[in-house]
């Protein structure tokens, strides 16, 4: 195309008189996009941004110009600033998904798309559905833009994974300290409240565990429900993702609305971090609303939380949002260890359970062998020693029973998966370790003294 275009010649001209007509400049800065001229069309609305700042209609055309010349960050921040000062157009939102799905943020992509939808049904955009489905496949129906009738309670339930766990700390092995904590902030203070109220002691608030994967922080979080004769509901990965996917805030609701109504009620969190991330990382508004409404629930801002133990657990605590440390949020953080010497014994007797073994099989004398293995790495073991006597077994034909040999020889072969967790902690423990958030973790690597008491 060339740049004197006679059809837009004239109004160039015209503009170049009164650059301060801004409809003009809309116009113009439309038939450049159509022309394909969209280097023009980025000059002409940013000058117009220099006169005008923060007109909505400017820094729409101006993210568009960029996003048709591929310049995907610079179109985001001029988009995000648009987005950020209030409610945006459809178009805006369309724009937003496009950039979204380029950046690798499908869920977020897919938010900015229901959200153009509820503004602009015209915008549906079939080519931009099917890319967005076919980068998060959980979510077709609603991928499609089209919202599935809400389920009946019971049903509601279900899916949200209401359970009445059966194992109790006794199923928990080791791991006293934790166990003793957790059965003090938060366990008592939910059997005896008028107790603790007596002593003016503070109830409420959230327990947050932490650390190294496959230690047991999912297992100890269904554990204290059982122990504490309450109902449990676990929020894991899927199910966030779900909530950045569609009607977020809404979901997120249900699931406290769900826990109140189910008195007593653990409500967990699993790999929290997903949804509590630092707000600073979440470039998308979608992500904050998520978060603001989290903080809302936890604070029970619209309904009370009595009775609903709130826990989550996390691998990365220093990604989380300090906004929920603060008191009544998660104000009592944990640190859960790779097992300890009994309770490896006790999660390898619930390992080889079900499992023929021959008579020497001594779990107390694999656990003392494993110092520093997860429940993880135990589990893999097992699996090793189960393989070796597989194939023993094929060769003669016949079953033969686990051999304490086979486990002792696959604790060779298993090298503790937790080093690298290690690693990275040490470092925000010696480093940005602020209110001595994680003194645990020092005193676990024998870095610091344990207080008196703790
Ligand atoms: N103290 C323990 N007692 C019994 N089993 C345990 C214990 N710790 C971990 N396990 C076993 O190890 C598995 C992995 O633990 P999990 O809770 O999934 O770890 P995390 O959530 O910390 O990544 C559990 O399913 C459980 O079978
Ligand atoms: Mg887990």
């Amino acid at each position: 195309m060339p740049a004197t275009d006679p059809a837009l010649q004239p109004l160039l001209d015209a503009l170049q008189f009164s650059p301060d007509n801004l409809p003009l400049r809309q116009h113009l800065g439309e038939l450049l996009r159509q022309a394909g001229r969209h280097q023009e069309a980025e000059t002409l609305y940013r000058d117009g941004l220099h006169l005008a700042p923060a007109t909505p209609a400017l820094q729409l055309g101006l993210a568009e110009a960029y996003f048709a010349q591929r310049k995907t960050s610079a179109a985001l921040v001029v988009l995000e600033e648009l987005l950020a000062a209030g409610p945006a157009s459809g178009p805006a939102y369309l724009l937003h998904a496009r950039l979204l799905l380029d950046e690798q943020q499908p869920a977020a992509a897919h938010d900015a798309y229901q959200q153009a939808l509820r503004l602009d049904p015209h915008l549906a955009d079939t080519a931009l559905a099917a890319k967005l489905q076919a980068a998060a496949p959980a979510q077709p129906v609603a991928a499609a833009g089209l919202v599935p009738p809400p389920p009946a309670p019971a049903e509601q339930a279900r899916l949200l994974g209401l359970e009445k766990p059966k194992i109790t700390f006794q199923d928990v092995g080791g791991m006293e300290a934790v166990k003793e904590e957790i059965r003090l902030k938060i366990i008592h203070p939910l059997r005896f409240p008028d107790l603790y109220k007596a002593y003016g002691k503070a109830t409420g608030g959230g327990l947050l565990l932490y650390g190294p994967p496959g230690c047991g922080k999912t297992y100890l979080a269904r554990a204290t429900a059982g122990e504490a004769q309450a109902n449990f509901i676990s929020v894991g990965i899927a199910d966030i993702l779900d909530m950045w996917l569609g009607n977020s805030e809404k979901n997120l609701h249900q699931l406290f609305e769900l826990a109140r109504s189910q008195t007593p009620c653990v409500l967990f969190f699993d790999e929290v971090d997903a949804l509590a991330a630092n707000r600073h990382d979440l470039r998308q508004s979608a992500g904050r609303t998520v978060i603001n409404q989290f903080l809302e629930e936890l604070d029970g801002v619209s309904a009370s939380n009595e009775g609903v133990l709130i826990m989550a657990a996390t691998n990365a605590p220093w990604q989380l949002d300090p906004a929920f440390r603060r008191p009544g949020r998660f104000d009592k953080i944990v640190l859960v260890t790779p097992p300890d010497e009994p309770a490896r014994t006790s999660i390898l007797e619930i390992l080889l359970q079900s499992k023929p073994l021959a008579a020497g099989v001594n779990p107390a004398a694999v656990a003392a062998r494993t110092a520093g293995l997860s429940g993880a790495d135990l589990k893999a073991v097992v699996d090793a020693a189960v393989d070796t006597r597989l194939r023993l077994s094929m060769q003669s034909g016949q079953p033969l029973p686990i051999e304490q040999s086979d486990l002792l020889g696959a604790t060779n072969s298993i090298k503790p998966s937790t080093k690298e967790w290690f690693a990275t902690a040490r470092n925000y423990a010696l480093y940005s370790n602020a209110g001595g958030l994680y003194d645990d973790i020092l005193v676990y690597l024998g870095l610091k003294k344990p207080e008196a008491g703790s």
